[in-house]
């Protein structure tokens, strides 16, 4: 019989959101005369219009297509070379960091990047991780064989998990102990934290005295308006030889459904092969682009590169303005009701107490059942996300004001 990837197996629960989903359906199907009450603030997945400057790039690139002398077939694996410019320019070289524009790969999207690193990286690398965090960092490497089983209790042998709580700001310190890779998640998804400059700079030095990669998940970067914080680990001297870093379009120009992202791998970043040889993560990475895909569509990468023209980015801004302005309301209808809410201010996200005696899960179904607000429990981010629920601002505006009313339902005398 042929054999299955057991690390599998070691999976304590099916993948966050669509568990979600599934007690949503099981809600909706128990409750059908309110299931069109219910409001989605669980997934962060974006309710607004494309930014017109994204949908006549691609109106225009479908009308190439039709013709023949401008008909296109097979994309460069990494993105074409006026799409990686136009990022390399506006995300990075813009803000003084040093990016090549062949150092960006354009992908569909920063999840199935965080996962497909892995294969460019060796076994038995020791993992850290921050907690709460966007779980597809441990369970990736759960399926890859980088961690033990799962413990009682939640997480998994083997990880080095790093504590993000109310005393540290939510912000991950380096370890005293040893670890290979390090996932960093800023702004942080669920918690909206952003790590500093003065923090990044610790990040940066502990990586290069332990020889170590930092995997630096900035998803959520345009959604900074503090500008003493930083938006790529890229502004901190030396970044370059020990970080790699993700990026998303699907927030920023409400892709999640078009799908692109890339990530950005500097030449002189380098690993260890078996026998000690120093070996570029940039060359591996391009190997694993060039066997694996045929990169992303031609009216995507058109879409892509509009984002970035002057038209695009007033139509960015103003989206991430938008649901940052959902954000604030959000925040300051549950510290009305005297929970302590975090986020918000640069990142889409608000992270919220649980009101007295109540579990995540526990206030997930309250919201659900009482007021038909679908939020995300903190425990589904990791172990310190106990006591904690995600709510996403990523909706319309009645719809946030509408669920900004109902979480009434959680106020001290109510619960
Ligand atoms: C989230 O809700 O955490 C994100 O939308 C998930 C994702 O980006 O994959």
């Amino acid at each position: 019989m042929f054999r299955i990837n057991d690390n599998y197996l070691k999976l304590t629960a099916g993948y966050l959101f669509p568990e979600i989903s599934r007690r949503v359906h099981a809600f909706t199907q128990a409750n059908p005369a309110l299931a069109s009450r219910v409001i989605r603030c669980g997934i962060g997945d974006v309710t607004e219009p494309l930014p017109v400057a994204a949908v006549t790039a691609m109106h225009e690139a479908v009308d190439a297509l039709s013709k023949h002398d401008s008909f296109r077939g097979y994309p460069p694996a990494t993105g074409y070379d006026f799409v990686r410019r136009a990022i390399a320019d506006g995300d990075f070289r813009s803000r003084g960091c040093i990016v090549a524009d062949d150092e960006v790969f354009l992908s569909d999207g920063s999840k199935p990047d965080a996962s497909a690193i892995l294969e460019i990286l060796g076994p038995g690398n020791r993992i850290a991780i921050s907690d709460p965090v966007y779980p597809v960092y441990a369970d990736t490497n759960v399926m890859a064989g980088n961690s033990g089983p799962a413990l009682r209790g939640g997480g998994y042998e083997g990880f080095v998990y790093l504590p993000c709580t109310e005393d540290n700001a939510f912000a991950p310190c380096p370890p005293k102990e040893h670890a290979d890779v390090v996932y960093l998640c800023s702004p942080n998804n669920p918690t909206g934290s952003v790590l500093d400059r003065a923090a990044l700079a610790r990040w940066v030095e502990w990586a290069h005295a332990h020889h170590a990669l930092i995997l630096f998940d900035a998803a959520y970067a345009d959604f900074i308006r503090d500008p003493s914080l930083p938006q790529s680990i890229y502004e901190i001297e030396g970044a370059r030889r020990c970080a790699i870093e993700f990026r998303s379009f699907s927030k920023v120009g409400g892709f999640t459904g078009v799908r692109c992202g890339y990530t950005v791998v500097p030449k002189e970043l380098v690993g260890a092969a078996a026998d000690g040889t120093r070996v570029a993560l940039h060359d591996l990475w391009m190997r694993r682009w060039a066997t694996c895909s045929n990169g992303v569509s031609w009216p995507v990468q058109c879409a892509a590169a509009a984002l970035y023209s002057a038209e695009g980015r007033g139509q960015t801004r103003a989206l991430t303005d938008f649901y940052l302005a959902n954000a604030a309301i959000l925040a300051r209808a549950c510290t009305a009701l005297g929970l302590r809410a975090f986020g918000a201010a640069n990142s889409p996200y608000v992270w919220v107490s649980c009101p007295r005696g109540l579990g995540s899960w526990e206030t997930f179904d309250l919201l659900l059942q009482h007021a038909q607000v679908v939020t995300t429990p903190g425990a589904g981010f990791g172990r310190c996300g106990e006591g904690f629920i995600r709510i996403s601002a990523f909706n319309s505006r009645a719809n946030v004001e509408e669920v900004a009313r109902r979480i009434g339902v959680l106020a001290p005398a109510a619960v």
